[in-house]
């Protein structure tokens, strides 16, 4: 059932909000339960629709899966090396499985995930780093196949792309190098704090992994991984979301159960702009700033500013009285939402990779369309500041990687609705 979200904007904001587990996290952690038979237990999964893929994925590869209120639970005793098209195209990160079944099974066949409405994903990094390690691939009838049974063994390689390291591509080797012979040293590996909290997993099931969490990656394979129970990290992109919110419309909006650590980016960034945040170990208050000043800031591979904050970081501009430029250097054509909040009010020029807004501009509640998670989101966000109705439709994208977020907007204050199209 398609629905749509009605938001009615100007209600100010205020009280606490807890952050959910990591849905990035959460995909890949998920997939490298395939690489043992044993019994995996993962928790704080949030539930959205993508983790549902996964699991369903792993259910159709022939796994055991059972779920409860953030509790995952796989047993993967026997499993399929085939995943085809119709099980992998509702989600890119499906691809994450490639990496599990190629390291287990030695050989794997994946239908190779769509496009996507952020531009070309192309996934050559991920099999440049499995042909590394001796596999032999091909594409055909839009599927790729993976044989690694000759030749597969630890070696050195480079994962840098010409948009920075790839994030599932490290994942997907890592997950395929545990148990491959010898040493495997990955450079150009993505540092983000998902990746991390994948090898944490890994090591935990008996892999031997070094570096994580840096640009270099060192692998010593093991024979065979065991069960590991895992809980998976608060999900940094909500906590910088829900930032956004605080200091667009609250006089006081605290997020709880998160990790400032890898959050710096975010909230250097919030800071510069004048808005006042107290930060613990595990929560950060954030107040407005009708003075706040405008920012200049560019995506980059953590820890520089995560492009899955830029959208929100766009509606954010808009509230601030004074002009501010964003420029994407990840996802170069990731600006679908500047379009729809153009249709609201917004006053903002787009030149090639470049945004540049003026803030300040009265912002009128329109019907707009989600285009694809982090612009959703954004979406929201603007319409919260805008004056009267906003129908945001295509809410499915929302649901994708938001854990409630009209249940949590609403809990501080927010006017909003859920209703059928
Ligand atoms: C992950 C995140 C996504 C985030 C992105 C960048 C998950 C489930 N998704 O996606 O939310 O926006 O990291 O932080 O974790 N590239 C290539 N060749 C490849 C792979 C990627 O050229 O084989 C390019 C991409 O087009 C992009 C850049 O590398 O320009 C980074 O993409 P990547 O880190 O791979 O994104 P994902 O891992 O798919």
């Amino acid at each position: 059932m398609m629905e749509k979200l009605i938001v009615h904007g100007g209600a100010p904001l205020k009280g606490r909000v807890t952050i959910s587990g990591s849905k990035n996290s959460s995909l890949p952690i998920l997939a490298a339960t395939l690489l043992t038979g044993d019994v995996c237990t993962i928790r704080r999964v949030p539930d959205l629709s993508d983790t549902n893929y996964m699991t369903q994925i792993l259910a159709e590869l022939g796994a055991e899966v059972e779920r409860a209120s953030g509790v995952v639970v796989v047993e993967a005793r026997k499993i399929k090396h085939v995943a085809p098209y119709d099980l992998v195209r509702k989600m890119r990160a499906s691809i994450c499985v490639l990496g599990p079944l190629t390291g287990r099974l030695r050989k794997a066949t994946v239908s190779l995930p769509g496009g996507c409405v952020i531009g070309d994903r192309p996934v050559d990094l991920h099999l440049k780093g499995l042909e590394a390690l001796g596999a032999q691939i091909t594409v055909d009838g839009g599927d790729i196949h993976v044989d690694a049974r000759k030749h597969f063994k630890g070696t050195t390689l480079n994962l840098m792309g010409k948009h920075g390291s790839t994030v599932l591509g490290t994942d997907n080797v890592m997950m395929a190098a545990v148990l491959a012979k010898g040493t495997t040293i990955i450079e150009g590996a993505a540092a983000e704090p998902e990746v991390e909290d994948l090898a944490n997993f890994l090591i935990k099931m008996g892999a031997k992994i070094e570096g994580a969490g840096s640009n270099r990656i060192i692998i010593e394979g093991v024979k065979e991984l065991h069960g590991a129970e895992h809980t998976v990290i608060p999900d940094r992109i909500e906590a910088g979301t829900f930032l956004c919110v605080g200091a667009m419309l609250s006089d006081g909006l605290t997020i709880r159960r998160c990790a400032p650590e890898h959050l710096t980016a975010v909230t250097e960034t919030l800071r510069k702009c004048g808005f006042p945040m107290e930060i613990t170990k595990d929560t950060i208050t954030i107040h407005g700033n009708p003075d706040a000043k405008g920012f200049d800031l560019t995506t980059l591979c953590y820890p520089g500013f995560p492009t899955d904050m830029q959208a929100q970081f766009c509606a954010l501009a808009c509230a601030i009285q004074d002009t501010s430029t964003i420029t994407e250097t990840i996802f170069p054509q990731r600006f679908m939402h500047v379009a729809e909040m153009k249709r609201m009010g917004a006053n903002i020029d787009l030149q090639g990779a470049t945004a540049r807004i003026r803030g300040g501009e009265h912002m009128k509640g329109a019907p707009v369309m989600a285009s694809d998670l982090r612009a959703s989101a954004a979406l929201v966000l603007a319409a919260m500041l805008a004056e009267g109705k906003t129908e945001i439709n295509r809410l499915y994208h929302i649901d994708r990687g938001y854990e409630h977020l009209d249940d949590k907007l609403a809990g501080l204050g927010a006017q909003l609705e859920r209703a059928k199209v």
